[in-house]
C-alpha cells in the first residue's frame, strides 16, 4: 500500500430533506440503519470526476507520478459509460497514458474485489503500479420515491495505490466468493436485462439481504484470516462494508473485535458501495488511527451476491508520526 485519497461531494442530503418528500423520518432511518445523512454529487460531476479526485489524492500520497501507473482498476456499479469505462476516464483525466484500465463490476464488494485484482499483478510481476478507485454516484441509481432504498445510499470515492515499491509486505490474505442464485435479490437492471424493459434503479429485498450480510460479513471475515494465519486479536482496526450499522455491530460483536477497532462512517455517508471501504482506509489513516505495521481486516458483501475480504499489513507509517 503506497498512498490512499479520498473525495467526498459537498452537497449534504439529510435524512430530515428525504422525509419532506416520502413518507419516513430521520427516528426511522437512523434507528434501522444508523444513517444520519449522505453526500450527493453535483449535476455537472460524474462518477469518474469523483473517482479521479479521490486518485489524485492517492497518487500525491503516495508521491506517484501519473505516468508511473501501469494499470488503473476502478470498482463501481454506477460507471458513467457502459464503455469507455470509468478506468478510461480517468486514466485519461490523469495523464497516466498507456495504463491498462478497466471496470470491476462487483457491486458494494467492488473495491476487495478490485484489491486482489491489483495484488495478483503486482506479485505476478504483471504491474509495478496499480491504481484501485472505489467510485460511485449511486444516487442516480435510485427511485427517489422508494423510501426503502433511497434512504440508503450515498455518492463518494476512493483509492488507493499498490505496487512492489513497497516490498514483499502488504497483502497477507484474501477471501472472495459469490452466491449468484441471490442476485435478484439487490439488483439494478441494465440494457441487455430480459425482459425488456426493467426499472433502471436498485430493487432490493431488504429483509434478505440483510441476513445475507450479517452472515457472510462475520464469515468470510474469519476465512481471510485463516489465509492470513492470524488471529481476531491480531487485527487492529476493521473496516467492513459500511451498509448499515446494525450489520456493522453485529459482524464486530459475532467476530469479537471491539468498537474501538471497528472504523464507521455510515452517519455520514450511508452506503457508498465501492467507495466504503477506500474512503474508510483514508479516514482512519488521517486521523492517525494506522501505522506501518498494523493489521487491517476489511469485508465488503452485497450484489451478486458476493462477498470478499482482505488482510493486509499497513505499511505507510502514521500521520501522527508524520507530523
Ligand atoms: N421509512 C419508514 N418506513 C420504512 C422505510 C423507511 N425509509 N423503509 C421501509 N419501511 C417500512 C416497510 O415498508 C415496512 O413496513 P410494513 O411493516 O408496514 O410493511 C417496515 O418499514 C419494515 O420494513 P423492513 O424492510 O422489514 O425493515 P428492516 O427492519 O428489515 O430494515 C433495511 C430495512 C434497513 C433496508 C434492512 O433490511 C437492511 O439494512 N438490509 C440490508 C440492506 C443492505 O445492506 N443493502 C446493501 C447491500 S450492499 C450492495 O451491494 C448495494
Amino acid at each position: 500500500m503506497l498512498g490512499v485519497g479520498a473525495y467526498i461531494p459537498e452537497r449534504i442530503m439529510s435524512n430530515a430533506e428525504i422525509a419532506e418528500t416520502v413518507d419516513t423520518s430521520d427516528e426511522w432511518i437512523a434507528s434501522r440503519t444508523g444513517i444520519r445523512e449522505r453526500r450527493i454529487a453535483a449535476d455537472h460531476q460524474g462518477t469518474s470526476d469523483l473517482g479521479l479526485e479521490a486518485a489524485r489524492r492517492a497518487l500525491a500520497d503516495a508521491g506517484v507520478d501519473p505516468a508511473e501507473v501501469d494499470a488503473i482498476i476502478v470498482a463501481t456499479a454506477s460507471p458513467d459509460y457502459y464503455f469507455p469505462s470509468t478506468a478510461s476516464l480517468i486514466g485519461s483525466g490523469l495523464g497516466a497514458s498507456g495504463a491498462a484500465c478497466s471496470d470491476v463490476s462487483a457491486a458494494c464488494t467492488g473495491f476487495v474485489y478490485a484489491l486482489a485484482q491489483a495484488y495478483g499483478q503486482v506479485a505476478s510481476g504483471l504491474a509495478e503500479t496499480v491504481l484501485v478507485v472505489g467510485c460511485e454516484v449511486f444516487s442516480r441509481l435510485l427511485d427517489w420515491s422508494d423510501r426503502s432504498t433511497c434512504v440508503l445510499f450515498g455518492d463518494g470515492a476512493g483509492a488507493v495505490v499498490v505496487g512492489s515499491r513497497g516490498g514483499a509486505r502488504g497483502m497477507l490474505g484474501f477471501e472472495l466468493g459469490s452466491d449468484g442464485s441471490g442476485g435478484d435479490l439487490l439488483s439494478v437492471a441494465a440494457a441487455g436485462h430480459r425482459p425488456a424493459g426493467q426499472s433502471p434503479f436498485v430493487r432490493m429485498d431488504g429483509p434478505q439481504v440483510y441476513r445475507f450480510a450479517t452472515t457472510v460479513s462475520v464469515e468470510s471475515a474469519e476465512r481471510a484470516l485463516a489465509v492470513a494465519g492470524l488471529a481476531v486479536d491480531d487485527v487492529d482496526l476493521f473496516v467492513p462494508h459500511q451498509a448499515n450499522q446494525r450489520i456493522i455491530d453485529h459482524a464486530a460483536r459475532r467476530l469479537g473485535i471491539p468498537d474501538a477497532k471497528v472504523v464507521s462512517n455510515v452517519a455520514r455517508y450511508g452506503n457508498t458501495s465501492a467507495a466504503s471501504i477506500p474512503i474508510c482506509l483514508d479516514e482512519a489513516f488521517r486521523a492517525g488511527r494506522l501505522g506501518a505495521g498494523d493489521i487491517v481486516l476489511m469485508t465488503g458483501f452485497g450484489g451478486g451476491l458476493l462477498w470478499g475480504s482482505c488482510v493486509m499489513e499497513w505499511t505507510l507509517p502514521s500521520t501522527k508520526e508524520q507530523g
